[in-house]
């Protein structure tokens, strides 16, 4: 696992206030004065400061007597750049950014178990172990997609943990439309368009009898990944935001828009119960009234899915008409619906 490279904390703390402040300025510029004073900072520091980010990739201009203005940013996931586009409270507040991890659900794991806090994220560029849902692998080729993992602690009942998947699912299917791709939830929470699926989510918990200890919550996203950054395998089933819309997905914004609507939905949930997020994934899923091929742990039920329960189990009316409810599973041979293209929305 390799860190990735940072200046001393001080030196990181300069660079994010002064890229806030330029983020903030816009198109416009924000004078030296203005950085200095706001800083503390002689004009020459803050100078020093702009040389070092430019030398991670970010474009800034300089004008005698005008100031700096931003003119174009790297497309990385770290603190420096998630941090200005924030608008959340509590969610990727604290960002633990690696080049490669086995997990990025593994080290929120141990970062918990060590008092890691509410909302703390983990990022990678690479996953070397990317876990999937029931012991499969999420294929994670570098510096394209999103591989997340959020740790939350919800005053929560450990049964009621698996409502917070569906939580994620809504979240994410915003933030995929949003960026202008039609995807649906496929039980409980693949994301899918045209049958090909963009998103995975994997939730681990821990627990005791009577109370969430955490959860961490995974979330893998294809958003700049071509067909052929993927094994052959996963390319049959793959896609990403880059091939539905031919538009290349800067992560940074993407990954605070996720944070927004994420924690916008975790607040609904811890204040209204789940019955407002099932509301909208039955509004975003695909699978309801479809005929379905459910691959549970120890068996498979064939029928239509009727709905889901309060519980976010899926209820199936099979061929003799009674109805099984399913908590865990595999959702197969599901129709596609056929979904107009969405124009492109700001994130
Ligand atoms: C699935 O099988 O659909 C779930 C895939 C979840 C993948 C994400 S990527 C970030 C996080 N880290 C992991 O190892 N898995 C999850």
């Amino acid at each position: 696992m390799q860190a990735l490279a940072t200046a001393d904390l001080q030196e990181a703390t300069h660079e994010e206030l002064i890229l806030g402040l330029l983020v903030e300025g816009g198109s416009d510029f924000v004078s030296g004065e203005a950085l200095s004073g706001k800083l503390g900072l002689s004009r020459t520091a803050v100078w020093k400061v702009v040389n070092a980010l430019r030398r991670k990739g970010y474009r800034i201009e300089a004008v005698p007597s005008r100031g700096y203005r931003l003119l174009e940013s790297p497309d990385r996931l770290t603190s420096l750049e998630l941090l200005p586009l924030l608008e959340t409270h509590d969610l990727g507040r604290t960002v633990h950014s690696f080049d490669e991890v086995d997990s990025t659900n593994a080290v929120a794991f141990r970062l918990a178990l060590e008092g890691a806090e509410h909302g703390e994220l983990v990022v990678a560029e690479r996953q070397t172990g990317g876990r999937g849902r029931r012991g499969r692998s999420w294929s994670s080729p570098g510096g394209l997609n999103l591989y997340a993992s959020f740790i939350l602690r919800p005053d929560l009942l450990p049964q009621r943990a698996p409502e917070l998947t569906l939580v994620a699912a809504v979240a994410v299917a915003e933030s995929v439309r949003a960026a202008g791709a039609p995807a649906d939830i496929k039980w409980p929470n693949d994301l899918v368009v045209g049958g090909r699926k963009i998103c995975g989510i994997l939730t681990e918990l821990s627990a005791d009898p009577d109370r969430v200890q955490f959860v961490v919550l995974g979330i893998g996203v294809n958003l700049n990944a071509r067909r052929e950054d993927f094994p052959p395998d996963v390319a049959e089933v793959a896609t990403s935001l880059l091939e539905l819309t031919g538009r290349p997905v800067p992560r940074a914004p993407f990954t605070a828009g996720l944070c927004r609507r994420l924690e916008e939905w975790l607040d609904v949930h811890g204040a209204e119960g789940f019955r407002p997020v099932r509301e909208r994934w039955r509004a975003l899923a695909i699978t309801l009234g479809q005929e379905v091929l459910v691959k549970a742990e120890r068996r498979e039920i064939r029928g239509v899915a009727v709905d889901v329960d309060e519980d976010g189990a899926l209820r199936v009316r099979t061929e003799d008409g009674t109805e099984e409810r399913i908590l865990a599973g595999d959702v197969e041979q599901v129709r596609s619906r056929v979904a107009p293209p969405m124009p492109p929305r700001a994130w």
